[in-house]
């Protein structure tokens, strides 16, 4: 008996040994040292054995399970550090590689960014921001602004008509007056927004974005209104930029101007350093950029003093600028956008193009 408690020892050992796994020590455990095995079976017949042997084989029977469970144990310890590092070496995480890129958020449309950029300028010149309704009387959107009973923009072919005095505004303009109405001199607004015309082309949009400008005050020129925009000319298109006003006509400003910046491509030059035509200002050096003037004295009797604006608009006293700018426009010459359209379609390869 003592010798097969030896070789059973000696076979454990050897298999223990050699377990590759826990999941295979623990096998070997129960083969060895389970409640059905030889050894253990051995150890609990040791009663049966007659008394003179007895001491000698239980002590041996013993000594082997103590040795094997030891054994076991310590297997199991080293078998366990080892498949700790391997499964930390297959689930391994780099916590220093760079995380997942973040999803693009997208940006502002290049109307908005530009439209903000603008505000921007003339709010650090000391202007404030209004805004006014889409949907305009036909009293504010022309009779206040001195349109002739018959003025051809009036047709139902150039304005969109909502009632017979309703009309969806043509421009920036009708805020003029209402500005005025509700606010006493000195005026120093700008009127960003929506307007609308039933044009369509490659140049006309049926919806498109002016920024309006007024100034009232006592004592203004029209140089204020070349100050003011030279400013705004530089600081869109650069320090180097000069304006040049030419004569032209609105039925709410006199004089009336066309405001023209050097070309920002050529520098004003009209042609490029090869020689050739500059694309951009078509050879001319300036640029149209938008209408304006000063502000038609008549205008201020569409202003009716009232508590509001009180003391109100007096044409001795008061005398103004104003603009009116296209953000399109704008928008298009900086960055050199072909169609009017691109715009207004929301495809993300033009989008993703502009800052
Ligand atoms: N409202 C004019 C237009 O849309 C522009 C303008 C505004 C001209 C203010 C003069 C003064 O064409």
């Amino acid at each position: 008996m003592i010798e097969r408690i030896e070789q059973l020892q000696a076979q454990a050992e050897a298999e223990i040994a050699a377990a590759g796994s826990s999941h295979a020590l623990e096998e070997l455990r129960v083969r060895y040292l389970g409640r059905k095995a030889e050894l253990p079976q051995m150890l609990r017949g040791v009663a049966d054995l007659e008394p003179a042997r007895r001491g000698e084989v239980g002590k041996a029977a013993n000594q082997a399970r103590q040795a094997l469970e030891r054994q076991i144990e310590e297997r199991a310890a080293q078998l366990q550090g080892q498949e700790l590092e391997a499964v930390l070496r297959e689930d391994g995480v780099d916590v220093t590689l760079p995380g997942a890129p973040p999803e693009p958020i997208g940006g502002l449309h290049v109307l908005s960014a530009t439209r903000r950029e603008l505000e921007d300028i003339f709010l650090g010149l000391g202007f404030t921001i209004m805004e006014g309704p889409e949907v305009e009387t036909v009293h504010y959107n022309f009779d206040a602004l001195n349109h002739s009973p018959t003025h051809p923009a009036r047709e139902r072919s150039d304005t969109f008509y909502v009632a017979d005095d309703l009309v969806l505004r043509t421009h920036t303009s009708p805020m003029q007056v209402r500005a005025m109405e509700t606010h006493p001199p000195p005026l120093y607004i700008i009127i960003p927004g929506r307007v609308f015309r039933p044009d369509s082309d490659a140049t006309h949009t049926p919806q498109f974005h002016q920024i309006e400008g007024l100034a009232v005050d006592e004592d203004i020129t029209l140089a204020d209104l070349k100050g003011t925009l030279l400013a705004f000319a530089r600081a869109v298109f650069g320090e180097d930029r000069d304006v040049r006003l030419r004569p032209h006509f609105f039925p709410f400003t006199e004089p009336s101007v066309e405001v023209d910046v050097s070309c920002f491509h050529c520098g004003g030059k009209g042609f490029l350093g090869d020689g050739s035509r500059c694309y951009l200002c078509k050879g001319e050096g300036w640029l149209e950029v938008l209408g304006a003037g000063e502000v038609d004295p008549n205008l201020y009797s569409h202003v009716p003093s009232n508590e509001l604006n009180a003391p109100g608009y007096d044409p001795e006293k008061v005398q103004g600028f104003a603009w009116g700018m296209g953000i399109e426009r704008i928008a298009m010459l900086k960055h050199g956008i072909p169609d009017l359209r691109l715009n207004f379609e929301n495809d993300l390869r033009f989008l993703e193009q502009l800052p």
